[in-house]
């Protein structure tokens, strides 16, 4: 009898396809709209393995439907929606797709970090508008990208990447990390400094912690205090380690200059969030990994740490904690 497996979000077809070979496939094939929950309380039911996206909360009510469920393969090196001691306790496998998204995570990024710092959607959105009546000295200017200090809060590979571009642009490149990185430090000519210090010294902030209980809010009151005026942040982590109140407070106070989010507490964010009444926030809908040849290596790393994870082999990314 071939193992079942359920998919959480339509997929390309070259990857069903490859998982229909191995194993009985059901999937939802809504492209734009995540599976309900009570759908995936009764498939999670008899299927040997589920590949998840991160708009699926996978909780411990959840994981105790399942009768002979494997592993869950996330499409996401990010795996906070996964409730991963109940899954453990039930020796359910968790696996998730590190390393094939680290560059275009970092494009997305630096990106971000452009747009904001030089207002290129406020400036786009003044043309269409008709706003653009002359040219004028002052007319929206920003903040100056090359020779700027960039601050990194968690250098992982992501870190790195974005490092790397940063360099690029002749930025002073400083960071923050559980642990020193002395190989990063000599090959980026990258330099630690406490938390304190980094959010003090940096034209850019960048958060790239993944989301944890010790993560939750690495950037909130305090922080944003300590950061200059002129100072630019960017969230592609997640939207939980930044306090979204405390930043909207920091925003219309003008003790940070802008902020660019491609991450929400909330996701979708909704639509009248106070964030998004501010021209100085870039905001994005998550979209950090979000190239074609990139979301195609995802979905067949996820497949293939699902097929490895059913057919008894240790999956490649399996996630331990
Ligand atoms: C991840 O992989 O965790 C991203 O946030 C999803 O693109």
């Amino acid at each position: 009898m071939k193992l079942k497996i359920y998919i959480t979000r339509k997929l390309p077809d070259a990857v069903v396809d490859r998982l229909r070979e191995i194993c009985e496939v059901s999937m939802w094939d809504k492209e734009e709209e995540p599976v309900p929950r009570e759908v995936l309380m009764k498939e999670i039911r008899d299927v040997d393995g589920i590949l998840s996206m991160v708009s699926d909360p996978i909780d411990e009510t959840l994981i105790n439907q399942a009768t002979q469920l494997k592993v869950i393969s996330n499409m996401a090196v990010g795996y906070n929606n996964i409730d991963i001691k109940a899954a453990t306790e039930r020796g359910i496998m968790v696996t998730n797709t590190p390393g094939v998204l680290t560059e275009t995570t970092a494009d997305l990024t630096f990106a971000l970090l452009m747009a904001t710092a030089r207002r290129l959607v406020e400036s786009s959105d003044y043309l269409r508008e008709g706003k653009w009546k002359s040219w004028f000295p002052m007319q929206l200017t920003g903040q100056d990208i090359h020779g700027s200090t960039l601050g990194i809060i968690g250098m992982g590979r992501i870190g790195e990447a974005l490092a790397k571009r940063a360099k690029g642009f002749d930025m002073n490149v400083i960071y923050t990390n559980r642990s020193r990185k002395s190989k990063a430090e000599e090959e980026l000519g990258i330099q630690y400094k406490d938390k304190e210090t980094l959010l003090r010294e940096s034209d850019f902030v960048c958060v790239l912690v993944p989301f944890t209980l010790e993560t939750k809010d690495t950037i909130n009151k305090e922080e944003l205090a300590l950061m200059k005026p002129t100072a630019v942040l960017i969230n592609t982590a997640r939207g939980g380690v930044v306090n979204e109140d405390a930043l909207y407070e920091a925003l219309i106070n003008k003790e940070i200059w802008a902020a660019g989010l491609d991450v929400f507490q909330e996701e979708p964010v909704p639509i009248d969030h106070p964030l998004l009444t501010l021209p100085n926030v870039v905001a994005l809908p998550h979209i950090g990994s979000s190239s074609i040849n990139t979301r195609m290596k995802m979905a067949h790393l996820a497949a293939t740490n699902l097929i490895d994870g059913i057919s008894g082999n240790t999956p490649k990314n399996l996630v331990v904690e």
